[in-house]
């Protein structure tokens, strides 16, 4: 019903509208204009209808009349206009040149008739500098980096931002904070990151006006992190150490086993030889003198002249050998005796 009430009033006041007495329409572009200082800016008016006078006005000051079809009266160099190049008659381009800062504010159009003045707003803005005055960074990896970024001489607060690597930082990051210097701001941005790897890092500045945001670059290097020497040197230490402790216990343990092993050793020689000297005389006589090659003991030599030479012989060399290896046992004839022993005994027989 609401949408039918709605349609039935919408051709009411269509059709009880006069022909002729309605206002005009008359469009100003853009209604929001962001400019650099000292630069250009142009506003574009279109008008519904034939016209014949228009004025512009920059603040409150009436700075260019147009008088259709294409007379245009500025007030100075600052301003000029000129019936647009496609649109036609019904459309006029307005520039200002070499903007100031004390044009900001309202730019107006009126056209004589039953026009609407419309207004728009000019915002000048001016860019300064970026720059990042710690320059190129060195850090060890996992360090916490801060990285300051100036900017000088700027209209209104520039938005600051970061990257790295041309990948934007994490707001969550840095912090800007502005002070008015006259009529411009100087902000510092502090940021603060983890040294992960070499990375370009980027501090860009920009404003509405700006096309091209204005930015200052740096190097972050990261060296290797430093070899912990004391960590090494106590490892070393205490390794050595131990080392050394477990040659000392050892090196006593053998010393102390030695010394066990020898009394003994010692004990047995001292009674053997005793023995020795007690049950065998000849032993202190060989210890005493010089051996006596042709020496036999009696009873370990006796043998029988029946016997054929060579059996005689044979046997003789057998038994002296007999004897050589219970001497030997003994340690009391050498080698050498034994071959004078045989020849010796040899001659006797015969
Ligand atoms: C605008 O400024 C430039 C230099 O800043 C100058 O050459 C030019 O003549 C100026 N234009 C006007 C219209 O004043
Ligand atoms: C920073 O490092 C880059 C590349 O390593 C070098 O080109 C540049 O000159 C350095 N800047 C400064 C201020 O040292
Ligand atoms: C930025 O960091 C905050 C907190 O560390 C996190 O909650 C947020 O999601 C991050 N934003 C982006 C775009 O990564
Ligand atoms: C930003 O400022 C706040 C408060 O001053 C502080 O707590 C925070 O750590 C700062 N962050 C950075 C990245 O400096």
């Amino acid at each position: 019903m609401d949408v039918c009430w709605n349609f039935l009033l919408s051709l009411f006041i269509i059709w009880t509208r006069p022909y002729g007495a309605v206002t005009q329409e008359l469009k100003l572009e853009p209604m929001n204009s962001y400019v650099l200082r000292d630069s250009d800016v142009g506003f574009r008016a279109m008008v519904q209808g034939s016209w014949v006078i228009m004025t512009w006005f920059v603040k409150e000051t009436q700075v260019l009349t147009v008088r259709a079809p294409a007379e245009v009266i500025p007030s100075s160099d600052l301003y000029s206009a000129r019936i647009c190049s496609t649109e036609g008659p019904n459309c006029v381009d307005f520039t200002m040149h070499n903007v100031t800062r004390d044009q900001a504010g309202p730019v107006t159009c009126n056209v004589q008739g039953p026009y609407k003045p419309q207004t728009a707003q000019l915002h000048v803005q001016e860019s300064g500098t970026v720059s990042i005055p710690g320059g190129n960074v060195t850090a060890i990896q996992d360090q916490l980096v801060e990285f300051q970024c100036v900017t000088t001489s700027w209209f209104p607060v520039p938005s600051v931002s970061w990257s790295q690597n041309d990948h934007a930082v994490n707001s969550s990051l840095y912090n800007t904070s502005s002070t008015a210097e006259g009529e411009v701001f100087t902000s510092t941005s502090t940021l603060k990151i983890q040294a992960v790897s070499n990375t370009q890092v980027e501090c860009i500045a920009t404003l509405p006006a700006l096309k091209t945001p204005k930015s200052s670059f740096v190097f972050m290097q990261i060296a290797p992190k430093p070899t912990d020497w004391t960590v090494l040197i106590a490892v070393v230490v205490s390794f050595g150490g131990c080392a050394l402790l477990v040659l000392f216990v050892v090196g006593i343990i053998f010393c102390y086993r030695r010394r066990k092993e020898k009394m003994p050793i010692y004990q047995n020689e001292m009674k053997r030889v005793t023995t020795e000297s007690q049950s065998s005389p000849r032993a202190d006589e060989q210890r005493n003198g010089h051996v006596n090659p042709s020496y036999v003991p009696e009873d370990h030599t006796r043998v029988t002249p029946n016997l054929f030479l060579s059996v005689q012989n044979n046997l003789t060399i057998g038994r002296v050998m007999k004897i050589q290896t219970e001497n030997m046992d003994s340690n009391t004839i050498s080698t050498a005796s034994d071959s004078s022993t045989v020849k010796h005994r040899h001659a006797t027989i015969v």
